[in-house]
Formats: structure tokens, sequence, C-alpha cells
């Protein structure tokens, strides 16, 4: 986005408006915009004949959709977007009002194959997306390259690191937009740090194909990419809990110490996870019967004490010509891995030596690959965990294969032709998990698959759930957590944690607790940690830390209707879990400028109405600023409004007056906290503390009302189901909302819609309890009943029984 007006005069003449958009010849160039939507475009760009229509991204049904367009000079427009275009192939893209959001800032450049696409960028433009690229959360002023790479201990700086997902978002004026960049190369995007008036992302090769979608709403541009990509299925319940993991935990025995001590020091947890050393001498889908006798007995025992189990299952099959493995033989037989340029199959090693590697391309070679869960799933091993496909190969500089080993597109919709790995690489471990996700889907046709990929492309997220790697056991890391979350929630992973207390390295006691506090907050909370380093389960450091992790795990564990309910919100129109403040405030700075900008990123929402404001510099006992969005706000931990404690921490009353005045309040950093905020209006959906998600949550479901200021919003809902099968996708699932209204006198009526959906509910009974409310009233009248409210943790509040009609309570 730039100025009002361009400066771009002179209009091509070869512009031809056709009913759904336009194309445009240029200097042998050929452009190509197609209106998908009202607010949706597609822009293609070629030399001699159009590149192959097809994506492993996109959507087929959304990749073909078309609306028709009004034709003006030189262009069209729709509802929302008016789309020009200048001499040179300049593409000008305009919301209705003519602001521009996006303007060529010269003609693509071309060399060789390679090619590189510029845009205007405004003064005060700024970024965010782009997966899992660590740094801060806003990417204006760096360049990134989207190449899928092993990176053990990453840091701040390391680029390309897993994932490749070139999907951003721009945002200027308050006014938002997405641009998917759908090319599977090694790709390169530059946002203004070669030059700030300019951004440009290019290829080595491939299409030039990318979608504009415009919001103006961050909102907007999530349900846009949800629509082009397909949203994140939703996850199994139990995946919300806590999960503990080591690299590895062997022999069976050291595993069942772990989940007897979590069981026998109450620390809730809901599944456990194997790494490399349970198989035998690391060869993917097999189990070492010396470190683990009684598998699948383990597994059972395990199921009886509540936790799941995800085991390891690389990509890589070990090269075991006439040793009685069948992966290998299997996959031999049906000619499954790819290949040498002379045909031979490539051979790179791996965990297990010497390795093949399957041919994700191939729908076939998915299916067999699919096959090899089945004793695992016979098993009754809940999940999976596709790490290393990048594919990560040893001993080469370049950490993967040769960039000429042949894969095979074999694909409906898809021409069926070889290419090489450098046009395949960035898709590799996408199609893996896609491969495990619909094997396992095949093998338990009606349970949610439980994936966990660490490289994927865009769209990956309707396979696996993800994880930020290798990342290291120091504060800068936890601090880090942060950004590189969120900023992969808006990139279509909202489910993705980072591993727990860091993988490399070994933790000091208080930030192994801080960054167990932290993640109680994030997407998913797994402790991970790697060979050589000091243990990391809650319990290491002595009981005092422990109390300290354990309540933040048991907070969790009240928050899981919460987190659940948010967690059912993005699979349906993907808003990420953990937020950006901009995505629910776009609207906080008169300019629109991105509140988060101000908070460097630290603060983070997680769904609507829980705000997490960790110490920005984690490691420092300053006290530090929050700066909480507009409206009223209260303190998770106490139930009382925001602002009076900060108030009094403030150093003199000048810095008071400034905090208050922009919503700002001086934190004292507490080893033992996390502050965390609730916004008024809000309705928080809680339950009673259990040990797994398998318990049955004690007493009624809280429906926690926020108390707003007179006629400002408040509502909240809670969405249920059975939390592991697809029955949720027939109707069996429970969905109420909630809303709130506050009259002149203070009284607060509630109302609960009728419920929705045929699933019943674990609880019988729902109690409404307020918190911010003027005063504690004797009674309330339930639909004109008189109720006697009681107090909770200083909170009054009503039970009663659930009901199938709508419900209205008032608390006079
Ligand atoms: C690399 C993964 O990133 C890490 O999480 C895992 O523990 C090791 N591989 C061993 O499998």
């Amino acid at each position: 986005m730039a100025a009002l007006l361009s400066p771009q005069a002179a209009i091509a003449q070869q512009v031809h408006v056709t009913s759904n958009g336009l194309t445009a010849t240029a200097n042998g160039v050929t452009l190509e915009v197609t209106a998908l939507e009202q607010d949706k475009l597609r822009i293609r760009e070629w030399r001699t004949t159009p590149p192959e229509d097809a994506s492993w991204a996109v959507l087929p049904a959304s990749r073909t959709s078309r609306i028709p367009v009004s034709a003006d000079t030189n262009g069209f427009h729709t509802q929302q977007l008016a789309v020009q275009v200048g001499d040179n192939l300049h593409l000008i893209i305009r919301d209705r009002d003519g602001h521009i959001l996006q303007e060529d800032a010269g003609p693509t450049v071309w060399r060789g194959d390679s090619f590189r696409v510029y845009k205007q960028r405004g003064e005060n433009e700024h970024f965010f997306g782009l997966g899992d690229k660590p740094g801060p959360l806003d990417r204006t002023g760096q360049a990134f390259t989207l190449w899928n790479t092993d990176s053990f201990g990453w840091q701040e700086s390391t680029d390309p690191i897993y994932k490749s997902i070139p999907f951003f978002l721009g945002e200027e004026g308050g006014r938002y937009f997405g641009v998917l960049f759908d090319n599977t190369w090694r790709t390169w995007f530059d946002f203004g740090r070669e030059n700030d008036a300019e951004y440009s992302f290019g290829s080595q090769d491939g299409p030039i194909d990318y979608y504009f979608l415009y919001g103006p709403e961050p909102r907007s541009v999530m349900a846009a990419y949800a629509w082009l990509t397909g949203p994140a299925p939703l996850p199994p319940l139990w995946s919300f809990g806590f999960q503990q993991s080591r690299y590895s935990y062997s022999p069976e025995s050291q595993l069942m110490d772990v989940a007897s001590r979590l069981r026998k020091d109450k620390i809730p947890a809901d599944a456990l996870w194997l790494d490399i050393d349970f198989q035998k001498d690391n060869m993917p889908f097999t189990v070492d019967p010396r470190r683990f006798p009684n598998f699948p007995e383990m597994v059972s025992q395990l199921a009886r004490d509540h936790f799941h189990l995800i085991v390891i299952a690389d990509l890589h099959i070990a090269h075991k010509p006439n040793a009685d493995y069948a992966p290998f033989d299997t996959g031999t037989a049906g000619d499954h891995f790819v290949k040498n340029p002379d045909g031979t199959p490539y051979i790179g090693p791996v965990w297990p030596g010497p390795s093949v590697f399957p041919d994700f391309t191939r729908q076939q070679t998915r299916q067999w690959f699919g096959t090899l869960y089945k004793d695992f799933v016979h098993d009754g091993v809940s999940g999976f965990w596709d790490d290393m496909n990048e594919p990560a190969v040893f001993r080469y500089p370049s950490k993967t294969m040769p960039l000429d080993v042949q894969h095979r597109i074999d694909e409906p919709g898809f021409a069926t032709r070889t290419m090489s790995h450098r046009e395949a690489h960035n898709i590799f471990g996408m199609q893996n998990s896609r491969a495990t996700y619909d094997g396992v889907l095949t093998l338990r046709p009606n349970e949610r698959p439980y994936v966990m990929t660490r490289a994927s492309y865009a769209g990956g997220q309707r396979y696996a759930v993800t994880w930020t790697g290798d990342n290291s056991s120091t504060w800068n890391h936890l601090r880090m957590t942060i950004p590189q979350l969120v900023n992969l929630g808006l990139s279509g992973f909202s489910f993705a944690g980072a591993d727990v207390g860091g993988f490399a390295g070994s933790p000091p006691a208080d930030l192994l607790t801080k960054w167990l506090e932290v993640a109680a907050f994030q997407p998913i909370d797994r402790d991970h940690s790697a060979k050589g380093t000091r243990m990391h389960e809650p319990w290491v450091d002595g009981p005092e830390h422990e109390a300290m992790r354990r309540r933040y795990i048991e907070e969790r564990y009240r928050l899981l209707p919460y987190i659940y309910t948010v967690a059912e919100e993005t699979s349906r129109d993907g808003m990420p879990m953990m937020r950006p403040l901009f995505m629910e405030f776009p609207h906080a700075a008169n300019d629109g400028t991105p509140m988060d900008l101000a908070t460097g990123g630290a603060e983070f929402l997680l769904g609507p109405n829980l705000l997490i404001a960790p110490n920005p510099s984690p490691e420092e006992v300053a006290p530090y600023e929050l700066h909480l969005p507009p409206g009223r706000w209260y303190d998770y931990w106490t139930g009382t409004q925001a602002g009076t404690a900060g108030k009094a921490q403030a150093r003199d009353a000048e810095v008071r007056d400034t905090l208050l005045q922009n919503q700002q309040i001086l934190l004292k950093p507490e080893l033992a906290t996390v502050p965390v905020y609730v916004r008024g209006g809000a309705i928080l959906p809680l339950q009673s503390l259990v040990q797994s998600t398998d318990e049955t949550p004690k007493g009624p479901l809280t429906l926690r009302v926020y108390v707003p200021a007179q006629n400002q919003p408040c509502e909240g809902s809670l969405y249920a189901d059975d939390g592991h099968s697809l029955n949720y996708r027939r109707g069996d699932y429970f969905r109420i909302k909630a809303s709130c209204e506050v009259a002149a006198d203070g009284a607060v009526t509630v109302t609960l819609s009728a419920p929705e959906g045929s699933y019943r509910l674990q609880w019988e009974s729902i109690r409404v309890e307020l918190a911010g409310s003027a005063h504690t009233p004797a009674k309330a009248t339930i639909d004109g009943k008189d109720f006697p409210v009681s107090e909770n943790n200083h909170l009054p509040g009503v039970t009663f029984a659930r009901s199938a009609k709508p419900t209205r309570i008032t608390f006079p």
C-alpha cells in the first residue's frame, strides 16, 4: 500500500477484461488476474505458456472458484476490490474507496528461470506470518528464504528453518490483506530490507502464482486463508492436556516411572511421547524388543492410567535388504522410493544409517506408507510424530538430499511427471504428514488422527499439528516462543507448540518453571528435551518449583472448556488460538497501527478473551509495562478489575497517569506468576480440576461472566463433543452461546441459548457466576424463579440444571 493516488498515469492498451477478471500482455509476458470471490484474487504471470494449473496448498474448489466482475478501463472491479493494469503490466489493487492496497514497484524481474515480483511498501506498512521464522513478530525490514531445513539449535536470526509457509499478512492504516505465494521451489521474501520502499517475493523457478486476500479486518484474512487452503481439523481433546516427552524415555520402565510419578504427584497430564530409542536400531516402524519387551501391554497399561502414547515414526526407511524389515521390503516391491537421475534408489544416511525415502508425491506411495501404522494403531498408540521430514539427511552440508534426486507426481489434479528434488523439497514434509494422517484415518476411520510434523508447506495444517523444532534452553528462547507461535497461527498452523524448557541445553530451575507457566496458555503444552541434557519433568527441581509448575498445569485443565471451544473455532474458520492483539483489537490505535508493535509482540491472546502478559525480558527483575487493549480488563487470578494494583506500583504520579491513560500497568515480575487478564464482557467456560481429560470433572460447568461496562458487548460460548471421534461432523456436538446485559442499576442479566447439536454434555448442571459485579445479591432469578446466590472464590453465582431451552438469569 502506498499513496491514495497512483503516480502511474499511462495505461496499457493490451488489457483484456474477461467475465471473471483480466489478462494483459506486454513484452512477451502475460498477466492474468482472476476474481475468486469479491475480496479474493488469484494472480498469475508467465512468459511463454501458462504453467500447470495445480496446487498442493490450495483446495481445488477455491482455486477454481470464479465470480463475475464489472469491466473498467484497463481493469475491473468487484464489490470490494478494483484492479487496474498500467504500462508494463503495472498492477494496482484498490479497495472500493480508492485506497491502494497493493501496487507493483516495477515489472517482474526474471533471471533465467528465477524471478522476483516487486510491490511498493507504504511507509507504515507492516508484515506478519511466514510460518515458523524466528525473530520479531513484525517481519518488516527483514528478508527470508523458504527452504525446509533441519536446524538443530536454531537461533533468533537463523534462516531458513524447518517450514516453508509462503503466506503473509500486510497491514497499513488498519487495512489488512493476505498473500499466498504458491510456489514449492526455494522462495524468497523481502519486506523492505533491501529497499524500505518495496517488498518482494520470488523463486528459483516454477510459477508466478499468488493470491491476494483482502480483509480489511485481520479476522477476515484468516477466514480467507482457511477458505483457500483448508482449516486445520479439530484435534482430540486430550492433545490440549499436558504432554511429557524426552529424547528418549528408554527402557520401558523409565517411561512407566514418569507416568506413575505424574499421577502420584498429581500433575495433570494426558500424553507421553516415545522418541527414536524405543525402536530397534533406529529403524522406523519397529520396536526394540530388548528395551520395550511388552510394548502392546505397556500401551494398554498407559491407557488404563489415562495416558495417550505418541510414538515417533520418521519417514526415512532403513536400507536393509534381506533383513526381514517389512517397510523396506514392501516399499521396494512397490517401487515407493525416490530415485537418483540414473534410476537407482537414492540412499542417504539418517538415524538408522543408510536409508531410502518414500516418494510422497505419489498417491500410491502415500497409501502404502499409511499401512505401516497398522501394528501401532492395533496396539492402541494414539498419535504419530513425523520428524526429520525436511527431509533431513546427515553428512551433506546441505543437510538434505541432492537436488537432482527424482520424485514422481502421480496425483489426481496434476499432470503425471517427474520433478527434481529442487521442486519437491518444500512439500516433502507436508506430503509425509498427509500420508500419516490419511493412513491413520483409514485404519481408525471414525477417530481423529493426531499427527505432529516438523516440516510442512502452506495447507499442511490439514494433516498435522506442529512444533518449533530444536530450540534451546535459554530465556531468550522462552521469549521467542511467543512471536514464533503467533506467526505460525497467522500462517494456518494454530495448533503448535515449542519444546517446553527448550530442547538443546539444560534449563536452570527458574527458567523451566517460567516456561511451564507460560506454555500452559499456548496451544500445545509439551515438555521435551534432548539427549544428554538434564531431565525436564516438572518435579526435577524439588517441591517448591514443582508446586509452581503444577499450579499452571492445573489452571490449563480448569480452562480446558475454553481452550477446546477456541480450538473448535480454529477448525471452523481459521482463527488462530494464540492471537496477536491486533487480531481482536485492529483499531486500538487511531491510525490503525497494530498494538503489538508497542508491546514488542510479548503479549498474546489465547482465544478472544484471555490476554497473557509474560515479562518481555523474562530473565530480568525490573518492573515492566503492560499495555491493555481498549475497554475493561480483569485480573484472571483475582477476578478484580485490572489496573488498581498496577496504579499503586507506578513510580511517580506522572508515570502513573500516563500509564492509566494508555491502559498501561506496571508489573513487577515474580517467578510464581504470569499475569493473565480477561476481557470485560467475556464469558469464560471453566471446569473443576481433573488429572486427565478422561476424568469427568466434578460439579457444574462454570460460565464466568466478566461484567462489562454498561452497553458494552458481552458474550461467550461453549463447544463440547466426545473429544475424539468424528461424530461432531455429523451434528453430535454441544454448543451454547451466552450473552449478558448490564442495566443502569447494575443488575446483570445473562442469557444462554438453547443448545445446538445432539451431543449430551457431561455436565448436568451449570453455574453462572459474576466477576466484577457492583454488589453481591442474595438471590438471582432464573426464568423468573428465585435461586440462592452462593459464593465461590468470592465470586457470586447460581447453579442450576442444564436445560434444552434458552435460560435467562438475572442478578438484581
Ligand atoms: C529431532 C527432533 O527435532 C527432536 O525433537 C527429536 O528429539 C530428535 N530429532 C530425535 O528424534
